[in-house]
């Protein structure tokens, strides 16, 4: 391994020195601080050993252990040298990347930082553009709220499941924690079948149940003409023939029990499209229906709701599944549940 010299730099002077010792460019960022017996061991650019000494420090040399193989957190940490020491806990810890897009949630304190907080996590996590989530999805139509930190902004393509999702972070939301239920979509066998995506956005669910169950017809509905047209694009990346997209609201979908399958992946407010759905669905359809329940009463809630819309006995709850965390005791839960409406 390749030595570096590195200055020993007292435990209990490192969170004062280093940051000095960085913004003078003395260290070697391309090495990793170790710690050992009292002393980080910062290694130091070569021919800038003096001005080590000149601070009072000893001179060693050691090996120059790779910045690569640590973990991005402390890298990040290793190359911020403008945020005072107090706040250097508030640095986001998890981020989400997209192609090479990076989306972060971001503490109000840390906004005068946010060029250089920007540009090292654009550095470490090596995206070309970094954006602070500010308030998450919000309206009906799910919108971001994003903030440019670093970059130039604009498109980005996310590979998932053998599935490219091209889209515009501040445009259109993109929930990670759908992962799994977005795998299921792919898993399923729909050989045949004639699906409706009540909900289509850019195709979360529409593109890997289209492309991989063997579905015949799927029917994609977005009523937000920005998360339409990513959709439509989506549509070609993939080379997707079998879906027909609609640009408008679920509830103007012409025609009658034509539906093998219907998706319902929107939460809050999902149980207002229930009879639409009812509408739509052949006898024994699936119905995937999405909603938000206080954790432990999933079950009665899915009955109350289908007692209300489908009525009693025209329906059977095939499986109820967590998708993910929403709030404190409350989770986003989708509940597989075949029909049975009659005229
Ligand atoms: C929550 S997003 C899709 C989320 C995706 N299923 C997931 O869980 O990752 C729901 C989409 O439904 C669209 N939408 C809301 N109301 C609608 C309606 N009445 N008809 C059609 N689309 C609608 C919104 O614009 C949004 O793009």
């Amino acid at each position: 391994m390749r030595q570096v010299s590195v200055a020993l730099v007292p435990d209990s002077r490192a969170s004062e020195l280093i940051p000095v010792m960085k913004g003078k460019g003395m260290v070697d960022l391309s090495a990793r601080i170790t710690s050992e017996n009292g002393f980080k061991h910062v290694p130091i650019v070569a021919g800038r050993e003096d001005e080590a000494v000149a601070m009072g420090l000893e001179i060693s040399s050691g090996p120059a252990y790779s910045e690569e193989s640590r973990p991005p957190l402390e890298r990040i940490l290793a190359h911020i040298t403008g945020v005072p020491s107090e706040l250097l806990e508030l640095l986001p810890d998890k981020w989400e990347i997209a192609g090479d897009v990076v989306t972060l949630k971001m503490d109000p304190a840390l906004s005068p930082y946010s060029e250089e907080i920007g540009r090292v996590y654009a550095e470490v996590l090596d995206a070309a553009s970094v954006y602070a989530d500010v308030s998450g999805v919000s309206g009906e139509f799910r919108e971001p709220d994003m903030r440019l930190l670093y970059g130039k902004g604009g498109e980005s393509v996310k590979l998932e499941n053998g599935i490219r999702y091209c889209f515009d972070v501040t445009k259109v939301m993109f929930a990670s924690g759908n992962l799994a239920e977005r795998k299921r979509m792919k898993d399923l066998d729909c050989k045949g079948e004639t699906v409706v995506d009540m909900f289509a956005g850019i195709g979360y669910f529409t593109l890997p149940l289209a492309k991989f169950s063997g579905a015949r017809m799927v029917f994609a509905c977005e009523k937000n003409p920005n998360s339409y047209a990513f959709l439509v694009r989506n549509l070609g990346l993939n080379e997707i023939g079998n879906v027909i997209p609609i640009l408008g609201d679920n509830r103007d979908i012409p025609g009658r029990r034509f539906a093998d399958r219907i998706l319902m992946g929107y939460v809050q407010t999902t149980s207002e499209f229930v009879s639409k759905a009812m509408e739509m669905a052949k006898p024994g359809c699936i119905v995937h229906y999405h909603d938000t329940f206080e954790v432990g009463t999933q079950a009665s809630r899915v009955k109350e709701i289908f007692d209300e819309h489908c009525g009693d006995g025209k329906y059977q709850v095939l499986e109820i599944r967590e998708v993910k965390s929403f709030a404190p005791s409350v989770s986003h839960y989708v509940a597989d549940i075949r029909v049975f409406p009659s005229d």
